[in-house]
């Protein structure tokens, strides 16, 4: 019998607010802060998670991102480990994704960013077809080792295993995607956290903050970004 075909998935598809902040139409949400992705991922996801300094003189670290999104969040640790002359061997990138862009989008959507222009192109030279399942895309001659899980997270996230060191935990809003921060994901993370996992989210949500404890982080809250009161990091215990 030949093997079964691939799922197709419902892509997204690239939609400005009037600001120019990315939007998806599917959740009525804003990809990013209006202020800056590229910024908003150094002060929430990077920093929030000890990075560059936990990844220095290591010979691996192993991220994983809820929502690929755009991929700004994976641009911008890429840009910081590329330039980092104290990185890591290897820097393992898993993301879930359920409505991947096409290639072309991502084209446009990064063109604000001069700084991720020859990343982005490498990026979307290798960039798969938008089915299902896990796509491997190894860069810099293997020191990025990026895992794009396609699917819906509540199916593709409790099949995965291994150890990570850092959660990026971007999902839209809670009140509009509440399907990425429920205590099942939040339990699958904590089954996935290595020793001493460290979590960031610019949501500081009480379900989320209520939902990452019961499953064994130990979060606290720091000054969010670009005037936002707050963000959430976590430690597993
Ligand atoms: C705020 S955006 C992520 C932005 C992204 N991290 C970046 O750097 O560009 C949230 C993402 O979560 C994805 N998403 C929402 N629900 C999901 C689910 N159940 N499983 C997997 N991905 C999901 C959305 O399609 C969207 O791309």
């Amino acid at each position: 019998m030949p093997p079964p075909l691939p799922l197709p998935l419902l892509s997204a598809r690239l939609s400005l607010a009037p600001d120019g902040t990315p939007v998806s139409d599917i959740y009525g949400d804003i990809y990013h802060s209006a202020a800056g992705g590229h910024a908003q991922a150094l002060h929430v996801f990077l920093a929030g998670n000890g990075l560059p300094e936990r990844w220095r003189g290591g010979d691996s670290l192993v991220i994983l991102e809820t929502g690929f999104g755009l991929g700004v969040n994976f641009l911008a640790t890429w840009l910081a480990w590329r330039n980092d002359a104290r990185r890591c061997r290897t820097l393992r990138f898993i993301s879930l994704e359920k409505h991947p862009f096409a290639a072309d989008d991502l084209a446009i959507a990064h063109a604000i960013w001069p700084e991720f222009a020859e990343l982005s192109a490498l990026l979307r030279t290798r960039w798969p077809k938008l089915v299902a399942g896990e796509h491997r895309i190894e860069l810099e001659g293997g020191g990025i080792d990026l895992r794009l899980v396609f699917g819906d997270a509540t199916e593709t996230l409790p099949r995965l295993d291994g150890a990570v060191d850092a959660f990026y935990l971007d999902g839209f809003s809670p009140a509009k995607n509440p399907d990425l921060w429920s205590p099942a994901i939040c339990q699958n993370l904590a089954r996935l956290a290595g020793p001493n996992a460290t979590l960031a989210t610019w949501s500081v949500a009480g379900g989320v903050r209520r939902a990452l404890s019961a499953a064994g982080f130990a979060v606290e809250k720091r000054t969010g970004f670009a005037g936002k009161r707050q963000m959430l990091v976590g430690r597993h215990a």
